[in-house]
């Protein structure tokens, strides 16, 4: 694995590590799976985090039991009523929804020089990052809808490297799902895990919360890692 003082990007995942929106894209999703017939459980719930829209709905669709079939154009419209669900959703988020220790994190890495980027799969992240007015921090963004693969495939991080002309290897990538902790791994980037230690067993390093999001901390557990 890389070593700490060779890392110079930070790849930023957004729903559920710069702002807890993943609650929010839960509560939209949970009102279509019920709209399809499908049971609503903190296991779908899980399997959601980090996967774009289209094949967050499908998994949807497939956990009904008997899933009947649903056209391109009705899964678009379900689609489109659950971002624009999402959208009421986010149109309330200001600075105070900012996730613990974030803003203080974002400064210190300005602070020492690191560059920046966000790695998230919504097309809704720009609009997320202005009403939180974390825009000015992340002037590179990876607009998702260019991808061929989601994640958990290594793309949008490999392009979130080179948007910041950086080899993978150089960056740390920051994930609270485990499908995105694998994206990160894929793209050959370091990995950081928030959240659960179990669901993010494949994650370089695992921290408890955003709150513990510190340069000090990253380098302590990259030093610490026993699975790199
Ligand atoms: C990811 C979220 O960041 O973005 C998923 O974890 C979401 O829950 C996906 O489905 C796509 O978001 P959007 O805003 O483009 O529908
Ligand atoms: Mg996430």
């Amino acid at each position: 694995m890389t070593k700490f003082s060779e890392l110079k990007g930070v790849l930023f995942d957004l729903d559920g590590v710069i702002c807890d929106t993943a609650r929010l894209h839960a509560q939209a999703w949970s009102a279509i799976a019920k709209k399809v017939g499908t049971t609503w459980t903190p296991q779908l719930q899980a399997s959601l985090a980090g996967i774009d829209r289209m094949h967050s709905l499908e998994k949807i669709i497939q956990a009904g039991d008997g899933p009947r079939q649903y056209s391109e154009a009705e899964k678009q419209a379900l689609a489109t009523e659950k971002n624009t669900q999402y959208l009421a959703l986010v149109a309330d988020l200001k600075p105070t929804d900012i996730l613990p220790g974030i803003r203080v994190f974002l400064d210190e890495l300005k602070h020492h020089n690191y560059q920046i980027a966000l790695a998230s799969s919504s097309k809704n992240a720009p609009l997320v990052l202005k009403h939180l007015g974390l825009a000015d921090f992340f002037t590179e963004v990876v607009d998702p809808s260019t991808l061929t693969h989601g994640k958990p495939n290594g793309e949008i991080y490999a392009k979130a490297a080179a948007l910041l002309n950086l080899d993978p290897a150089q960056c740390m990538g920051i994930e609270d799902a485990a499908a995105g902790v694998a994206a990160i791994n894929d793209a050959g980037a370091v990995s950081i895990g928030i959240g659960d230690d179990q669901l993010l067993s494949q994650a370089n390093v695992v921290l408890p919360s955003t709150a513990e999001l510190t340069l000090a901390t990253i380098q302590a557990g990259m030093a610490g890692d026993l699975r790199g």
